[in-house]
């Protein structure tokens, strides 16, 4: 029994399953900020999930949305945005260092979602550069960064070109010395194809949803993706885990509820590692600790640890 527990956790392959966090600790401390990345690191992940966009003079930034989110942004006087928000790629750094990311609006839906979200008050939105520097201070050494970044084909002009943004995320993690302890992950695997020309030794994670709130892979709709880098699901007999071999990545990321054991079995047998997000109840993860993921992203690393690692 304790050998088939073992086993359904990965530690008998000799790799255990890896727990990263959410943006942080999302679940714990307002998303992507220092402070959530500090809590997720004191807690134990192996590994730091966050999102980037790029400021217009060109610095990668840790925030999810294109345009700075009303409920979760306050000026410099304190008050909320209201909406419409500006896009992050029409700020400079230092103007959207002025905004407040350390609390969510109350009676907001996010604030509803996440009630045990502790606010702090002040925090800026971070660049990639100082969430990386977390990893180098002492007892964070093993820690990676799971970097995604965010580029929609959908709307070109709302973020920097993936050229542009594979550079300058290139350029920040090698002058962090921090391509070893990278993966960059995308929807749009544009970015991803772009960043191995620049870095091929760079770890590249592609991410996959078919949902009515985001659906990259476009199954039965004529020709490619404009998502998948000029990859067509149908040419992969209808095959996620070929089609993200060929694009090249080291890892499928896909929406937790899409992954079945066929799935993972193929998945492993081309040597992919499988890491799913964004599973946040302890029984489904360990439902999938059991069906053999290799990794689990969430917004509670602490329910993470506890439930995979008691
Ligand atoms: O790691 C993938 C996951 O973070 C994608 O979802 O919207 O939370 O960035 P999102
Ligand atoms: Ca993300």
């Amino acid at each position: 029994m304790l050998l088939v527990l073992l086993f359904g956790l990965g530690l008998v392959t000799g790799r255990a399953l890896e727990i990263q966090g959410h943006r942080g600790a999302r679940g714990l401390l307002p998303e992507n900020t220092i402070p959530a990345f500090e809590r997720a690191i004191e807690l134990g992940v192996d590994v730091l999930e966050l999102d980037l966009g790029m400021t217009r003079d060109g610095v990668p930034v840790v925030y999810h949305d294109r345009a700075l989110d009303p409920d979760r942004t306050r000026d410099a006087a304190g008050a909320w945005l209201a909406p419409p928000a500006p896009f992050v790629n029409t700020l400079d750094l230092a103007a959207l260092s002025e905004f407040d990311v350390g609390r969510v609006a109350p009676g907001s839906k996010i604030a509803r979602r996440f009630p045990a979200q502790v606010p702090r008050d002040g925090t800026r939105i971070p660049t990639l550069a100082e969430v990386l520097a977390l990893g180098k201070r002492s007892g964070a050494n093993g820690v990676r960064f799971n970097i995604e970044t965010k580029v929609t084909p959908l709307a070109p002009e709302e973020t920097a070109r993936p050229e542009e943004f594979a550079r300058a995320v290139v350029g920040v993690l090698r002058a962090e010395g921090m391509i070893d302890r990278a993966d960059l992950q995308s929807f749009d695997w544009r970015v991803l194809r772009e960043a191995r020309k620049l870095a091929p030794d760079l770890s590249t994670v592609c991410l996959t949803a078919e949902q009515r709130w985001i659906d990259n892979v476009l199954r039965g709709h004529p020709g490619a993706s404009p998502w998948t880098a000029g990859l067509d699901i149908e040419t992969f007999d209808g095959s996620l885990p070929r089609m993200v071999e060929a694009a090249g990545c080291a890892v499928w990321s896909p929406y937790y509820r899409e992954v079945t054991a066929a799935a993972l079995t193929e998945a492993h047998a081309l040597g992919l590692r499988v890491v799913v997000w964004t599973v946040n109840e302890a029984d489904e993860m360990l439902a999938l600790a059991r069906l053999g993921v290799d990794g689990i992203i969430t917004d509670y690393p602490d329910r993470a640890l506890e439930a995979l690692r008691p």
